[in-house]
């Protein structure tokens, strides 16, 4: 199996001075009041057998972290599932796998139904990759639940473990500045995710995920909803240092990012993003699709 983070990663990760994330970091997450103790350890590379089991959990490793480039067909933009389910979806509080994996089939409140496991990704190839999701008896989709699987060796089912999705950062009592947010992001972001949250390329390929923009999560991802991308940012961001920035940081960089365009929700009602607003957006946490912001309507996209 590939090495934790990609070489060319570490490389890029260590000239910005950012010390890349190591995989016993997980059990101590330097988060002010929220270090749950953690019951849960996925197994470890070596643990895995050598027969067509492992080749199929490599696999499931190798779309998870390499998706853009390995699924073409079923990606829109420019991300990979690892960039927002960190340490090759081990990370503890960034929605790992064998947190999700035995908590399925479960209902969700998005598409009002009992969600298989093997829906719920297609749910983040639709959204978070802006792309089209492969079949749930296709090979991919088989080799990545596997991969869950894997990962769940041990786990409870049923059962939620502690370290499962990204903890919630309740809104501070001001809500949240964008002017605030934007001077965050200029000073402990743009260094990685580039001045205009375009991201890094190298070689033609992102070594630095985008933040907004055409190649970012679309209009329907989870973490167009500043709740959600405030939570991620607390507990990921800036990369290696996990819990540094306070509420109000994580509120107010996580608004200034999503209130940039990017590709269009794909559920978009007859054209309209008012509609769409009303029927997918009204109740859905904390977000800007369809409302004003300096005058300027929020949840365009960009086109295609
Ligand atoms: C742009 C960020 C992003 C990308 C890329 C992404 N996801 Fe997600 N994913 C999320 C968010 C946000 C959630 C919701 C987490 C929560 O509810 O706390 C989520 C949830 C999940 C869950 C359910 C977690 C749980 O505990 O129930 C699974 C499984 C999952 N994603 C798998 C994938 C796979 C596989 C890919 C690649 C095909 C992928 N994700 C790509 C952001 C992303
Ligand atoms: C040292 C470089 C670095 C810094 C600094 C950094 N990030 Fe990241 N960020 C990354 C990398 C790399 C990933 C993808 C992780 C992976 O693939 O393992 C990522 C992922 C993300 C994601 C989810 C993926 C996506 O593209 O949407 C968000 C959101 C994010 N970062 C926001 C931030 C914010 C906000 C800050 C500043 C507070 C920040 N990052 C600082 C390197 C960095």
């Amino acid at each position: 199996m590939k090495p934790l983070i990609p070489a060319l990663l570490l490389l890029v990760v260590g000239s910005a001075q950012a010390a890349p994330i190591a995989m016993e970091d997980q059990s101590q997450l330097k988060v002010p009041g929220k270090q749950a103790a953690l019951q849960f350890t996925p197994p470890a590379e070596d643990e895995l057998p050598a027969n067509a089991f492992g080749k199929m959990v490599r696999e499931g490793h190798a779309l998870f972290v390499d998706t853009r480039r390995l699924m073409p067909e079923a990606v829109g933009n420019g991300m990979n599932c690892s960039n927002c389910h960190l340490d090759q979806g081990r990370m503890a509080h960034s929605a790992p796998l064998w947190g999700a994996y035995p908590m399925y089939p479960a209902y969700r409140k998005k598409n009002d139904k009992v969600n298989t496991f093997a829906e719920r990704i297609q749910g983040c190839f639709q959204f978070s990759m802006n792309g089209k999701p492969p079949a749930a008896d296709s090979p991919q989709m088989t080799a990545l639940s596997v991969y869950a699987y894997w990962l769940s060796t041990k786990a409870p089912t049923g059962v939620e473990i502690a370290g499962r999705g990204y903890p919630e950062v309740a809104q501070p009592a001001g809500g949240y500045d964008f002017t605030r947010g934007q001077q965050v992001y200029r000073e402990q972001c743009a260094i990685c995710h580039g001045d205009n949250g375009e991201g890094q390329k190298v070689a033609g390929e992102y070594v630095m995920p985008p933040l907004w923009g055409k190649d970012s999560y679309n209009w329907g991802a989870g973490m167009h909803r500043i709740n959600t991308a405030a939570s991620f940012i607390k507990y990921n961001m800036p990369l290696g240092k996990p819990g540094s920035l306070s509420d109000q940081q994580a509120w107010d960089v996580a608004a200034w990012i999503n209130r940039h365009e990017r590709p269009q929700d794909p559920r978009l009602v007859e054209g309209s993003v008012e509609k769409t607003r009303v029927k997918f957006h009204a109740n859905d946490g904390v977000n800007l699709y369809g409302q004003k912001v300096d005058g300027v309507l929020v949840g365009q996209g960009t086109g295609s």
